[in-house]
């Protein structure tokens, strides 16, 4: 699935600290009302027509020979964080997640009908919080796509994981299950930025969940950081950035946050006045060219990564003014310029 933010700019807050320090050029660039994020297959391919046929056509157009990557998507957290621009729903219940794991087990069966048997290169759990299912659930789901797909040559098997609901016998299940990499939501580390946000989750925390997974064998970890929070400053990220570091992540993606609060309502929780001006903004998000102090993995800032790229069932007219805009072509187009 496909999403693509565009339209309305932000309220043109001042900047709050630090001169502005890019261009005069990127600095229109960012007060533009101009696509901001977009992925494959774009949101024009769907619409209300597209139903099974259409569906079905695409799924029988794929090149025979070669491998596929799967995405699975799991729209529901145990709370929603203020700034959620995922395409998710909080909720309390087993039995709707139970209905729904068995809905994804019915869909990878339509769909190998439509593919055949074929070789899984990269399997992608993203959300919403797809560890929310629970072991049995996403166990069930393995075995259905191991009967219905060839995962023997399966290179990446990646998860998306809220370190606040992580314990052993989950991590377990998934190292068991062949989870080779995992990408934890951090957004902030500072207790002020948490607040504002809605998501209380201490440093401790997420080094408690990175040890966990590391104990069971899955090494390959991913940070996702945000600039752009409100009563986030230059220093604030700099600092998550530092203290993320210190946990060794193999990669560190930082997202523009995406205040979209006509599309996203519970967004309008967050305070718009608090929010860093475009300048500050800009200059949070040039923390790629500072150095972080012995950091030798992958640094993405407001590039695009797989696990944030699907997801979004709205219709094309709210595709206009969708969520998860991460200000990723924009930001990489404005470097470019
Ligand atoms: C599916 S969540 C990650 C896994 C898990 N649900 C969690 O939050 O820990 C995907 C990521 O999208 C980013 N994100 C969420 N809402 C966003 C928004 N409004 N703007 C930009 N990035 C956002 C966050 O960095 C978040 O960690
Ligand atoms: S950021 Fe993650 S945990 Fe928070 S509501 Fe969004 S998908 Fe759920």
């Amino acid at each position: 699935m496909a999403r693509r933010v565009n339209s309305e700019s932000r309220p043109a807050n001042p900047a709050r600290s630090g001169p502005v320090q890019s261009s005069l050029a990127t600095h229109a660039l960012a007060e533009q009302n101009v696509p901001r994020y977009t992925s494959y297959p774009t949101a024009p391919h769907f619409h209300r027509d597209v139903g099974p046929d259409t569906y079905g056509a695409w799924l029988a157009g794929m090149p025979e020979r070669e491998p596929l990557s799967l995405y699975l998507h799991v729209p529901f957290c145990r709370d929603l964080c203020l700034y959620c621009g995922c395409h998710t729903k909080a909720i309390r219940q087993q039995a709707p997640l139970d209905a729904y794991a068995a809905s994804l087990m019915a869909e990878v069966a339509l769909v190998a009908d439509r593919v055949g048997f074929r070789k899984i290169s990269h399997l992608h759990w993203g959300g919403g919080t797809p560890s929310i299912l629970n072991g049995r659930n996403l166990s069930d789901i393995v075995s259905c796509l191991d009967a219905a797909f060839d995962l023997g040559s399966l290179r990446e098997h990646a998860i998306e994981l809220d370190p606040r609901h992580l314990d052993r016998s989950l991590v377990r299940v998934l190292a068991r299950l062949g989870v080779n990499r995992a990408s934890l939501g951090v957004q902030d580390f500072s207790p002020h930025v948490q607040q504002a946000i809605g998501r209380l989750q201490p440093y401790d925390d997420v080094a408690r969940a990175a040890g966990m997974l590391r104990d069971a064998g899955i090494q390959n970890l991913n940070f996702d950081l945000m600039y752009g929070l409100p009563q986030q400053t230059v220093e604030d990220v700099r600092r998550s950035a530092a203290q993320a570091v210190t946990l060794s992540p193999q990669r560190i993606a930082l997202f523009g946050y995406a205040h979209v609060p006509w599309f996203k309502t519970h967004q309008r929780l967050i305070d718009a006045a608090a929010l860093p001006g475009a300048s500050e903004r800009l200059i949070q998000a040039e923390l790629h060219a500072h150095p972080l102090d012995g950091f030798r993995g992958d640094l993405r800032v407001g590039r695009q990564v797989f696990e944030v790229a699907a997801g979004c069932d709205v219709d094309q007219e709210e595709c206009q003014q969708c969520d998860q805009g991460h200000d990723d072509e924009r930001i990489s187009q404005s470097r470019e310029d």
